[in-house]
């Protein structure tokens, strides 16, 4: 009896934290940065704490050890999605990225996901010699990326790289997804791909309609920048699953939408199931193309803004692109052979950090965490940007230094890559990770290779981000100009 009143006493042990307001909790705390507002938090309260945002509890997990513990030993019991007003409008709610409903049909959901992305990404290229199709939208995409980057800085000297870099990623995804490209003028798809920031700051952890209820019924932006976007990208999206679904051949899968169409056809079959609905299985499109643009985009935006910051950097990489591929336009299997590239987009992920948290958790049971009693359906934030700024891992943090990735020979030092944690882990990691890595080293080894980048004379340049699920960083303009020695063409 004495154990089990001890052990009953143990399991209710709740999580430090800091006093709390009523209705508002600490929302206020947080600040213009709450990133930041929670790594301070931890040094006096650990690794793991509770806040309250709004009347909701919410459970903040930092350090590696305890992210792992979340993420990976105990993954199951963090697996889920708080129900977040703002993420309900992506596909209607039944989004895979955002719905509540975690279970044996999600995880098949995320399976089927995985499998449509990966195989068409793998498809045979169509027409040249890339090594796959996903390669050959990459290339064909950023040799138009370097043709309106030379055209934006003859016309004006110094331009805002922003559009055109979301605008060509946009139209990998949309190759991918749709088999279909898109001019950089377009308006229909300029109306989708210009995610306006109020859309970012409302999607952030932390946003306070999803947190007091009665606000969502304002007439603010932030409120309802949400719910205007996703009603556009849910309607773009729609207009191509019916063009789809009217010539779809089963015989010539062209692209994400038609091979998810055939799950849909082939259903007991493939998937001996019948737990998943053909409206759910289509709106996986609508996942795969949200998550596909804003995030690839964002880290470019990023890393040509380091790049101008740092010239000397920059300079380190052409060398190493002019010394190890020349003028061959770049491949995926070139990463292997361009290090110090590869080290300097870790140091743009660790450093930029540009998701600080991961798209916020939930638990699916009362489980317990570092001592902690944590109930069932407990909303758990993953402060990535602590784990990446730490400085129990990580040598000067705030420092940016690709050399950090590699060892005395020059090598990349893999296991210390694994520790920027920018993609998550574990059940609800990053399905497009291996799709990111690869477009992101395309994009910067190519532009390099036939352009130098330069910051405006007398501009000053600023690496603070700006607040959101997405971390961009302020508008910042650059000047482009024909290396000499740099290819023509990327093609
Ligand atoms: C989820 C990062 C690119 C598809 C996530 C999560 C992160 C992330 C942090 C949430 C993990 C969690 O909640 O624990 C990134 C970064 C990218 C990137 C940094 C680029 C640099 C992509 C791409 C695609 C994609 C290119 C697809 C084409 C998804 C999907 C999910 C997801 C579908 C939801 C997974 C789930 O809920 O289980 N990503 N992502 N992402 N990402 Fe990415």
């Amino acid at each position: 009896f004495v154990r089990a009143l001890r052990s009953k006493g143990r399991k209710q042990l709740s999580p430090p934290g800091p006093w709390s307001f009523p209705i508002i909790g600490n929302l206020l705390q947080l600040g213009e940065h709450p990133y930041l507002t929670l790594m301070e938090m931890r040094k006096k309260y650990g690794d793991v704490f509770l806040l309250k945002l709004g009347m909701v509890p919410v459970l903040v997990v930092n350090g590696m050890e305890m992210v792992k513990q979340v993420l990976l030993k105990d993954g199951e019991h963090f697996a889920g999605r708080p129900n977040m007003h703002t993420f309900s409008f992506l596909a209607e709610g039944k989004s895979l990225s955002f719905s509540v409903n975690y279970g044996e049909s999600w995880k098949l959901h995320k399976k089927i996901a995985s499998k449509a992305l990966r195989t068409l990404s793998n498809a045979e290229a169509k027409s040249s010699t890339c090594s796959c199709l996903l390669e050959e939208h990459v290339t064909e995409e950023v040799s138009e990326l370097v043709t309106v980057f030379v055209e934006l800085s003859s016309k004006n000297g110094g331009f805002d790289p922003r559009n055109a870099i979301t605008c060509a990623v946009a139209n990998v995804v949309c190759a991918l997804c749709f088999g279909k490209r898109y001019d950089h003028s377009d308006e229909e798809f300029l109306k989708i791909v210009k995610t306006n920031d109020d859309l970012l700051k409302a999607s952030s952890a932390a946003n306070p309609a999803d947190f007091i209820p009665c606000l969502r019924y304002l007439p603010l932006q932030i409120i309802n920048a949400p719910r205007e976007f996703y009603r556009a990208l849910n309607g773009f999206i729609a207009l191509h699953v019916q063009d789809h679904l009217a010539t779809y051949d089963k015989d010539h899968i062209r692209d994400i939408t038609d091979a998810l169409i055939n799950v849909c056809h082939n259903k007991y079959a493939a998937t001996k199931t019948d737990t998943l609905n053909d409206s759910e299985i289509i709106s996986t499109v609508n996942d795969l193309f949200g998550a596909g643009f804003e995030t690839v985009s964002t880290c470019l935006y990023w890393s040509f803004l380091y790049l101008i910051h740092y010239p000397e950097i920059q300079a380190k990489i052409q060398e190493e692109i002019d010394g190890n591929i020349g003028l061959k336009p770049p491949r995926f299997e070139d990463r292997k052979i361009l290090p110090y590239t590869e080290a300097f987009i870790s140091e743009v992920f660790r450093h930029a950090s540009f998701l600080p948290f991961t798209i916020p958790h939930c638990t699916t049971a009362d489980t317990t965490l570092n001592g902690y009693f944590i109930p069932r359906k407990t909303c758990t934030f993953i402060n990535m940007y602590q784990v990446n700024h730490d400085e129990t891992i990580w040598d000067n943090p705030s420092l940016f230094r690709p050399d950090r990735f590699l060892n005395e020979n020059r090598e990349l030092n893999k296991s210390l890559v694994e520790t920027v944690l920018i993609f998550g882990m574990g059940i609800r990691k990053c399905l497009g990770e291996d799709v990111a890595r690869n477009e992101i080293f395309i994009f910067i080894t190519a532009v390099l290779q036939q352009l130098k980048l330069k910051k405006c004379p007398r501009a000053k340049l600023d690496l603070t981000p700006t607040y959101g699920l997405v971390m961009r960083p302020k508008p910042y303009q650059l000047e482009a100009e024909r290396r000499s020695s740099g290819s023509s063409s990327a093609s």
